[in-house]
Parts: C-alpha cells; structure tokens; sequence
C-alpha cells in the first residue's frame, strides 16, 4: 500500500500540475530519488538504436511502389472482397491499391509516435520522483526516435504523410 493509503496508487508516480515548477525546485525532493526504476534506466544503452544508423534501416533501398506490394495481399482486407478483388484486376493494381492503403496505416502510425513523444515528455514535467522522471526522460528519446524512423519511411516510400482523418 501507498504511502498515502491508497492501495492503486505509488508515490513513485506522484505528479503535480504541470505549470508547477516551483514543486521542482523544492530542496527535499532531490534526496527522494527511488530506486524502482534504475534496471530499466540502466539498460538504455544495450537497447540503443539509431533510425539514422544504415545498419539499423536502410531507407534508401529501392522499391518499385507500383508494381511491388509492400506486404502479402492477405493483409489488405478490402482485397479479400470479391467486388474489390474484381476490379482491382492486375498485379499492378492491387500492389498500387495495398500500397496506398498502406500510407493511411503507416501515418496513423506516425501521428501516434509524436502522440507519445508528446506525452512522455509532459511526464518529465510533472512527475515529482527523479527516477520516474529519468524514465519518462529516456521514453521521450525513445519515442522520438520512432517519429524519426517513421517519418523517414513515409518521406522515402510515399513522399509525405497523410491527415490523421484521411
Ligand atoms: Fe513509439
């Protein structure tokens, strides 16, 4: 149980409002530091990636985005009608079909990386426990990575993302 005696909640999440700073600068909460989050923080760096690292992606290899499907047409559920699997009647027409639906599912996709970005950073802003803080920290890195490697995949597959409502 919480300090507090709430039984869902741990001080280690404990938050204030997010225009608070002066609750940051508070002399006793740089000694509050627990230790919950250390393994995880720690591991960061055998978890590291680079988007922009070749060895990781390489977004410069080549594709043919109007004869080459992306993936297996099992995937695209409007294929698997009859009436679209009818007019959609050769291989050309169906890679360009999955491939534009793609672009919808890979920017959604996109929109929800920098949602995260966003979040994990107004996390370090009001989370009062430096180690969670830390964590919220190393999850925005995280997360802005993804927005990288991402946008990076749409600029070099379609050229430009589309709105999250289209
Ligand atoms: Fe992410």
């Amino acid at each position: 149980m919480a300090a507090d005696g709430n039984i869902t909640k741990d001080l280690i999440y404990d938050a204030v409002a997010p225009d608070d700073f002066e609750s940051m600068l508070d002399l006793d909460r740089y000694n509050g530091r627990s230790t919950a989050f250390d393994k995880i923080i720690s591991a960061t760096h055998d978890h590291f990636w680079d988007p922009l690292d070749k060895k990781y992606i390489d977004f410069d290899e080549p594709w043919d985005m109007d004869n080459q499907p992306l993936v297996p047409e099992e995937l695209n559920v409007a294929l698997q009608t009859k009436y679209v699997s009818d007019h959609l009647n050769t291989p050309s027409l169906r890679a360009q079909f999955i491939n534009k639906s793609l672009l919808r599912s890979f920017s959604s996709i996109l929109h929800g990386e920098q949602g995260a970005l966003n979040l994990s950073a107004s996390l370090c802003h009001v989370l009062l426990d430096q180690g969670a803080q830390e964590y919220a920290a190393n999850q925005t890195r995280e997360e802005a990575r993804h927005v990288t490697a991402f946008a990076k995949y749409i600029k070099a597959r379609w050229g430009r993302p589309v709105e999250c409502t289209k």
